[in-house]
């Protein structure tokens, strides 16, 4: 007997952001713990990375600096757009079709934030660019974990090229990150990343039974 295949609606995906050493992958991992436990379908990945091409990537983006083979803000935007557009292709857009809960640390806001608030590159230009290589993928739901960097970077143990790049800058960063979420208040959440990794994540769980509710009621 011929049976009509289901048709699986599109999943839903979900980007945690904030400045370096605010928590994002520890809150991932302990909502994917929590997601898991509750049956949902849950991919996991990293921008930069996930693909070998884009594990490279992030390698020649984290490595500290060369002062003989300096990249640019440009450069450096590029690389980071290449590496998201490979896993955008090749992870994202395919487990967004089968249905599956994708949930990713870091993704277009970051570059926005970094490269466009805090190196200063033209907000309008970068924004067009980021579109161009995610395909116009935007999150559902994206988190960020707001807190003063100064905590932030003393939770972080070594220092890669960005992190390096000091206080200051991650203090724009930090005002980048929160002027977008001033701009998609639907879409971006600013949870307080103060506090133990359980308080935070409890400032999460609401948002998270949201989108059981909303999405993949059985
Ligand atoms: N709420 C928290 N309070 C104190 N330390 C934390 C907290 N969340 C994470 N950490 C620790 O701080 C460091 C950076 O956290 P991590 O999740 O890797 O941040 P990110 O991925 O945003 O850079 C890790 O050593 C982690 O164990
Ligand atoms: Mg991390």
């Amino acid at each position: 007997m011929h049976r009509e295949k289901q048709k699986i609606s599109r999943g839903l995906f979900v980007t945690v952001e904030g400045t370096d050493g605010c928590g994002k992958s520890t809150q991932l991992r302990m909502a994917v713990k929590h997601l898991k436990l509750l049956g949902y379908p849950v991919r996991v990945f990293k921008d930069p990375g996930g693909t070998r091409v884009g594990e490279e990537i992030r390698r020649i983006l984290l490595a500290k600096k060369s002062r003989r083979d300096p990249i640019d803000s440009v450069a450096e935007a590029l690389l980071y757009l290449a590496s998201r557009r490979v896993l955008v292709s090749r992870l994202i857009e395919p487990a967004l079709a089968r249905g599956k809960l994708v949930l990713c640390d870091r993704f277009t806001d970051s570059t926005l934030a970094y490269q466009g608030f805090g190196r200063g590159l033209f907000l309008p230009e970068l924004r067009t660019l980021c579109s161009f290589a995610s395909g116009g993928l935007k999150p559902d739901l994206t988190f960020l974990l707001d807190i003063d960097p100064a905590v932030g970077l003393t939770r972080v143990k070594g220092t890669d090229r960005i992190e390096a790049l000091g206080l200051a800058f991650q203090e724009k960063v930090r005002r980048g990150y929160l002027e977008l979420a001033r701009r998609e208040p639907k879409r971006i959440k600013v949870i307080s990343a103060d506090g133990s990794p359980g308080e935070v994540f409890s400032r999460i769980l609401p948002y998270l039974a949201r989108l059981k509710a909303s999405h993949y009621v059985k």
